[in-house]
């Protein structure tokens, strides 16, 4: 029988790795030096204007057609730049999230989320630069909260100059719901525009807001947050508890798990996508 998420689960899951929350998103002790250069050029261009643009381009979905798996498959060359934990390629990290919501017995859909939230990484293979792919992601148009990693790299944003941004709300009106929020471009909200019309709406909403930390781990920005904003959080702070703890370095055999992955896939997307 499949489980069902309670807040009890999240609160036992969440005190269970209460004592590794100083081993992942270390950014101070980072061995990994791409990490800063990262956040410094995302920090730079993510503009309101940017964004803008970047939604104009790439929600139309004109630019490729490809299966889910073969979408991971390609993306198995990656390695994520942000990430100051990992430096094993993405197909390892998809099947190791969706390995561990797989071990817990959670839903057919949480499971299929785990796989495929960062396929929206896609984005490298149209010559996207990593800093708008990648990253940890927060609203434009509005101040930018100082708990958002590396806040001293926002400096040289054009966006600080505007004074229509530099309040709490910004150019939003409290309690808007998130989805009236323009948030940085990247892997989130370019795939969330792939799947949201498959998928249950808990899974579309984890896969456009897993990397809003400034949100979901600090509580940033509630004042953005409606109702259903406040309804879909859980799912979001459940998953991350498997996208950060579910790195480790050993593989996963992905030969033997594609058959099974290959029809989970199919359960809920279509053969081939617009991309
Ligand atoms: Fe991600
Ligand atoms: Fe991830």
């Amino acid at each position: 029988m499949q489980k069902t998420i309670t807040l009890v689960a999240l609160l036992t899951l969440t005190a269970l790795h209460a004592n590794d929350t100083q081993t992942f998103r270390n950014y101070e002790d980072t061995e990994r030096d791409s990490v800063e250069e990262l956040y410094r050029l995302n920090h730079t261009n993510q503009t309101l204007a940017f964004v803008q643009a970047q939604g104009e381009k790439y929600t139309p979905l004109n630019h490729a057609k490809l299966g889910m798996w073969d979408v991971l498959e390609k993306l198995n060359g990656l390695v994520d730049d942000s990430d100051p934990d990992l430096d094993l390629p993405q197909m390892v990290h998809a099947l190791q999230t969706a390995e561990s919501i797989r071990a817990d017995g959670h839903p057919d859909w949480l499971i299929l989320t785990g796989l495929i939230h960062d396929c929206g990484k896609m984005l490298f293979f149209f010559g996207e630069p990593q800093w708008a792919i990648v990253g940890d992601t927060f609203p434009l148009g509005c101040r930018f909260s100082d708990k958002i990693v590396y806040p001293h790299l926002f400096t040289t944003n054009p966006d600080m100059k505007n004074p229509l941004y530099q309040t709490e709300c910004g150019i939003y009106e409290r309690n808007c719901g998130l989805r009236n929020v323009h948030m940085s471009w990247g892997h989130d909200e370019y795939l969330y525009h792939v799947v949201k019309k498959y998928l249950p709406e808990q899974a579309a909403y984890i896969i456009r807001y897993h990397s809003f930390y400034a949100l979901h781990q600090e509580g940033e920005y509630m004042h953005l947050l409606d109702e259903y904003d406040h309804k879909m959080l859980p799912w979001v702070k459940l998953f991350n508890q498997y996208d950060l703890y579910s790195k480790c370095p050993v593989e996963p055999n992905a030969q033997h798990l594609a058959p099974y992955y290959q029809a989970l896939i199919l359960q809920f997307l279509p053969e081939i996508l617009a991309w």
